[in-house]
């Protein structure tokens, strides 16, 4: 028998891993269940709208931001815990074959020549002047991306952007950008698939119902950057 030492291929420090990983699935099994109650009476669907910790707040303030307070620097620390969020995330065959490089003030010159924003309102040239990120993550992959990489990176950037918010931060996936050029400029191992820009949001921006067959463009009116969202009946086959 094990008598008082551990079982065979277990030390004290993955004894005390398993129990952590033990305890942290019956942490989540209490509060699944806790939300599966709450949605049950009713009041986690109508709180998961309105309350400010709710995925669907969240998912609200994530829009797409292309300008930012030039007087907020985004901090090292800042974008580690948005980077952080991939040691959670599911990946195809659990490759994760994503790798990210933080880019902050210091560097974002070696990065904004080399990215385009906003291609749907030429007109204003945007970022203006004065108000581009200052901070960059850039996703690249170590492996020819293939379609399951351009899953993972859909969860990523998603996943990571969510994280901006929920830290007051805002962020944008621009995948029009110099790939060489960058692998250039920021001495890259890996080629780029998406940048994020990262900052505090200087932007007022509206989400507008539309029906499927109506214009998709996303424009500016009186100073708000408007975006049209196709409303959920028209997303559902029928
Ligand atoms: C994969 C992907 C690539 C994008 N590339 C760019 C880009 O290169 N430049 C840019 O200004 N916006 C880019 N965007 C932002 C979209 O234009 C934006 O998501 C869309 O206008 C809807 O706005 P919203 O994100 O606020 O809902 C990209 C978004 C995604 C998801």
């Amino acid at each position: 028998m094990y008598g008082g030492s551990n079982p065979p291929g277990t030390s004290k420090s993955s004894c005390k891993g398993l129990f952590f990983i033990f305890t942290i699935s019956i942490m989540a099994d209490n509060y699944l269940e806790k939300r599966m109650e709450q949605y049950r009476s009713n009041s986690g669907a109508a709180s998961n709208s309105k309350s400010k910790e709710g995925l669907l707040y969240l998912l609200a303030k994530n829009r797409s931001m292309r300008g930012y307070d030039a007087s907020y620097i985004v901090r090292p620390d800042q974008l580690r815990r948005i980077i952080g969020v991939n040691c959670k995330l599911a990946s195809a065959r659990n490759r994760q074959v994503l790798r990210f490089r933080p880019v902050i003030a210091d560097e974002a010159h070696k990065v904004l020549p080399f990215i385009r924003m906003g291609a749907g309102l030429k007109e204003f040239h945007l970022p203006i002047q004065g108000t581009e990120p200052n901070a960059f993550i850039i996703v690249c992959s170590t492996i020819e991306p293939r379609n399951s990489t351009f899953v993972d990176l859909g969860i990523s950037a998603q996943s990571m952007l969510l994280q901006a918010v929920e830290m007051g931060l805002n962020g944008l996936c621009i995948m029009d950008f110099d790939g060489d050029k960058l692998v250039d400029s920021l001495q890259l191992p890996y080629k780029p698939v998406l940048v994020i820009a990262i900052g505090k949001g200087a932007e007022d921006i509206k989400l507008v119902d539309i029906k499927e067959g109506d214009d998709h463009s996303y424009y500016r009116k009186d100073g708000v950057h408007y975006v049209p969202k196709v409303v959920v009946e028209d997303l559902i086959i029928k």
